[in-house]
């Protein structure tokens, strides 16, 4: 626990203390969850939050700090299910990773933690890694497999009876737990690193003319901050503008939309592909005449004619959703 002191006064009435993990607020709601929500093995109970350490040498970077977010889940099962249970929630944190955030596979690796790594009372321990540039493998998240080591430290200074009744074979028993545990910064960074690129002398004609380094970044289009960029050609005609609006009003409640009307039009799109918006629409005279707009996708840089009744099932459809 990282000890600190609330207010002005350093007394023994102001000492407070922050947890420096998740996981010891999830073993304290434990027992409510068991005497209120009628679970059965196997269970889990994850939260996110912030964690304090008080550690000697903070910096290298954000690798560490006194101050993080957390992410973490016990997971409750009988003793002799654990093997099980650690493999799977290794392989599904892997999963989470690759499928659902799309970060490329030769970044990210499973290190194992060999004896003498692991916890006196730890039966196993492996560590997810991505290969961070100029860093090297980092730790992003750690699987854990605890035995029944933190309830029963729990039930023992609480004086709580932490046991879990099993009502078809009336057993009586700590079960064992599975922890991921997971630092949100290095994620980011992780996700950050992983979709970054820059493309020297540009994609397109305006920057091969000025030479400039294109910077391209290809979030996952389920995480991109903004996931359509609205942009009227030009900004000194009212009635583009005005369009341009209409569209973008009626995008905003389905999707994260960006309106952006200051500088060139290749300048905008550049500015888009840096934040990571997958998908950038534009509305120019033509859509005055045909009400269709321009779709361009950030990563092939193709573009196609949409009609604007169309837009949303368009981007349903592009997004999943
Ligand atoms: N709960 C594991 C950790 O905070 O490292």
């Amino acid at each position: 626990m990282l000890k600190t002191f609330i207010g002005p006064v350093e007394d023994e009435a102001s000492k407070a203390y922050l947890r420096p993990e998740t996981a010891q607020g999830i073993f304290v709601n434990y027992k409510n969850i068991l005497d209120t929500q009628r679970v059965k093995l196997p269970f889990g109970i994850a939260q996110i939050g912030k964690a304090f350490r008080n550690e000697i040498t903070p910096g290298n970077f954000i690798f560490r700090t006194r101050e993080f977010e957390q992410m973490e889940m016990e997971y409750f099962v009988r003793k002799g299910e654990d093997e099980k249970a650690f493999d799977y929630w290794v392989e599904e944190r892997m999963n989470w990773y690759l499928e659902d955030l799309g970060i490329k596979k030769e970044n990210l690796r499973i290190r194992k933690h060999d004896q003498k790594e692991l916890a006196h009372y730890a039966k196993g321990c492996v560590d997810v890694e991505y290969n961070f540039p100029g860093i090297g493998w980092s730790e992003i998240e750690g699987i854990a497999s605890r035995t029944d080591f933190d309830l029963k430290q729990h039930e023992k200074f609480s004086g709580q009876d932490l046991a879990y009744f099993d009502d078809e074979t009336k057993e009586k028993f700590i079960p064992f737990v599975i922890e991921p545990s997971a630092g949100v910064e290095r994620v980011m960074l992780a996700l950050l690193c992983d979709a970054y690129g820059e493309i020297k002398g540009g994609r397109t004609q305006t920057t091969e003319k000025t030479k400039e380094t294109e910077i391209l970044l290809k979030l996952d289009k389920r995480i991109s901050p903004f996931q359509i960029a609205v942009l009227p050609l030009v900004k000194n005609k009212k009635e583009v503008k005005d369009k341009a609006n209409e569209v973008y009003k009626s995008l905003k409640p389905h999707f994260v939309c960006q309106y952006d009307e200051v500088g060139t039009i290749g300048r905008r799109y550049r500015r888009q592909d840096e934040t990571g918006t997958p998908f950038a629409l534009t509305v120019d005279f033509e859509t005055l005449k045909t009400n269709d707009v321009t779709v361009r996708d950030r990563d092939t840089m193709e573009q196609e004619r949409i009609e604007i009744p169309g837009l949303i099932e368009y981007f349903k459809n592009k997004f999943n959703c």
